[in-house]
């Protein structure tokens, strides 16, 4: 597996491959971006973009204009070697690991702003979040030439700024998104699971005791948004220790809250424990 440290190499790779798949290959390229610390959720991603791509690359960034100031970007957990062997063993044919000043070169002005999306669910909680996760993207998709990007549902808010922000500026790159990857308990994998101890980790699996509650509350027909976000926050209560940052039910391509959940509407929950802010959701049948 290549590791590729600029924009250029990346280029060059990405270039090569499609040569490789035949010029005129609709799945040549796939891009699974990353910020590191990989884990089941992450090779899920990579499994997809193997079977669905000729040719399959890994990003691993943190990207610090997606933190807020007081937000955990300097402790964010980095495992890179652990992190190319889990590409490898996937079957990523390339790590693209670039430096922050390849990726914002000294005076970079430019940002991506999806407007309206942007400062909803998570975006109204960390002001600015979006706006770094968009403009990264971007530049990924663009160094990356790729005719399919992979991110998984977990981030569901995410989906939606990306999804728009790849429409917007027809960006050519199909957003394929994957199903959320749980332990057997039911705690949606995220990198941050890293910092919670034994006592916060029993504690969050309040998160998917709400997901799991609306979601058997709609399977027997109950639509109405105010019921439903009062029953996640019944569960929340239980747990005193953990901070309700959102408690959501919105259309998934907008973002904006709705009071009926029709088919394919969002619900989204954020909470703290401790310092470690963890998200969840489901899209309702
Ligand atoms: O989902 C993530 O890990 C990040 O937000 C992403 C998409 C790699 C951008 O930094």
């Amino acid at each position: 597996m290549e590791i590729l440290r600029t924009v250029e190499e990346l280029r060059k790779w990405s270039r090569k491959a499609r040569r490789r798949a035949g010029a005129h290959a609709s799945n040549a390229v796939g891009l699974v971006p990353t910020m590191g610390a990989l884990h089941a959720g992450h090779a899920s991603l990579i499994r997809a973009a193997v079977q669905s791509c000729s040719h399959a690359a890994v990003s691993i960034f943190v990207n610090p204009t997606q933190f807020g100031p007081s937000e955990d970007y300097e402790r964010y957990p980095r495992t890179f070697v652990a992190d190319c062997e889990l590409a490898a063993a996937g079957g990523a044919e390339a790590v693209f690991a670039p430096s922050v000043e390849e990726i914002y070169p000294e005076g970079a002005a430019t940002f991506v702003d999806v407007k309206g999306l942007s400062n909803r669910l998570d975006g109204a909680s960390r002001p600015g979040h979006f706006r770094g996760v968009a403009t990264v993207v971007t530049k990924l998709l663009v160094a990356a030439e790729s005719d399919k990007a992979f991110f998984g549902q977990k981030d569901a808010a995410q989906v939606a700024v990306l999804r728009r922000m790849v429409r917007d500026l027809r960006l050519g790159t199909e957003v394929v998104v994957c199903p959320i990857v749980r332990e057997a308990d039911g705690l949606a994998l995220s990198s941050r699971n890293a910092y919670l101890s034994k006592e916060e980790r029993k504690q969050a699996l309040t998160l998917s005791r709400a997901v799991r509650r609306v979601e058997a509350l709609v399977k027997h027909g109950e639509r109405r948004a105010e019921v439903l976000i009062a029953a996640a926050r019944v569960t929340f209560a239980v747990e005193p220790a953990v901070r309700v940052d959102y408690i959501e039910l919105v259309d998934w391509a907008t973002l904006a809250p709705v009071e009926t959940a029709a088919p394919g509407a969002l619900f989204a929950v954020a909470a703290f424990l401790g310092e470690t802010r963890l998200i969840d959701n489901t899209i309702l049948g």
